[in-house]
């Protein structure tokens, strides 16, 4: 059902997946396996988000099979170098109760640390001994993904950036493009920012949807997997309906105007942890 998007390792992504960022460890069972009954297939959790032994049961107790749930976490900050990085990851599939994820990623770079390439060498030897099935980076810009790959000759499968309508990373996203990395956009919704945006709500008039109906298929009509967050039942559902419509060449343009250099809402990376 849900489209896919092909990683430079080989494997298969889901487009469409489910954020499990600000949705706690008592939270996660029920909203999680709600996502998984609505048809989410892909789930995003990291060891920040202090909810991985919650995703984990969700996931167990849903009774869709574990090759049919692509699941990411990630290695947290305080977790940069290269045995602390594997300790880090052998913590998560303990709290999810697996043996291995779909994709593990180094959370940020940190570039003050200055660990990140041993991070990346941790998560090399984590595929290699089928702990992680894809490894990539969140939040890494173009320096850090240019060092990891000239020091290590490993290319992450993906990027998971901040990304929406009013943060549009056009040059990050051409970077990838020529390295061959998959874009993975973080608050899709602008955290619901982008909702009232103009270009949106006439987009959902036009369609008859609703504006993060829009926002969310702009992502994937622009070749991005998106990771909506919603604890609430209603927009778990709405935000997984957007399989059955495509935004035209007159939304697409709409919405690029919306892009704004001082569009970012989260940290700055260059800065950050
Ligand atoms: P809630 O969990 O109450 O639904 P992002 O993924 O961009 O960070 O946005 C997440 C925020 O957007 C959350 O606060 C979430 O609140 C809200 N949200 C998620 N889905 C929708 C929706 N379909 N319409 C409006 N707000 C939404």
């Amino acid at each position: 059902m849900t489209p896919t998007l092909r990683l430079n390792d080989g494997r298969q992504i889901p487009q469409l997946g489910f954020g499990t960022w600000q949705i706690d460890d008592r939270e996660a069972p029920e909203t999680v396996g709600r996502a998984l009954a609505t048809g989410y297939r892909l789930i995003d959790t990291a060891a920040a988000y202090d909810n991985e032994t919650g995703v984990g049961a969700a996931i167990r107790a849903s009774g869709v099979p574990r090759d049919e749930v692509f699941v990411t976490t990630k290695v947290w900050n305080d977790a940069q170098g290269f045995d602390a990085a594997r300790r880090a990851c052998e913590e998560s599939l303990t709290r999810l109760g697996l043996d291995a994820v779909d994709l593990l990623l180094i959370h940020w770079p940190a570039p003050r640390q200055d660990r990140y390439v041993d991070t990346w060498r941790a998560l090399i030897r984590l595929k290699e001994e089928g702990r992680a099935r894809s490894i990539g980076v969140s939040n890494f810009l173009p320096a850090h993904l240019e060092r990891i790959v000239r020091e290590t000759g490993v290319t992450p499968a993906l990027n998971q950036i901040e990304l929406h309508p009013r943060f549009q990373q056009a040059a990050l996203r051409k970077v990838h493009a020529e390295r061959e990395i998959v874009t993975e956009s973080w608050s899709p919704l602008g955290r619901g920012g982008i909702l009232d945006a103009p270009a949106i709500v006439a987009a959902a008039k036009k369609h008859g949807r609703t504006p993060a109906q829009i926002a969310l298929r702009w992502h994937l009509d622009s070749g991005l997997v998106t990771i909506p967050k919603s604890s609430n039942p209603a927009r778990i559902a709405e935000n997984f309906a957007i399989l059955d419509f495509r935004l035209d060449a007159d939304d697409l343009k709409a919405i690029a105007g919306l892009d704004d250099r001082g569009g970012r809402i989260g940290p700055d990376p260059a800065v950050f942890g």
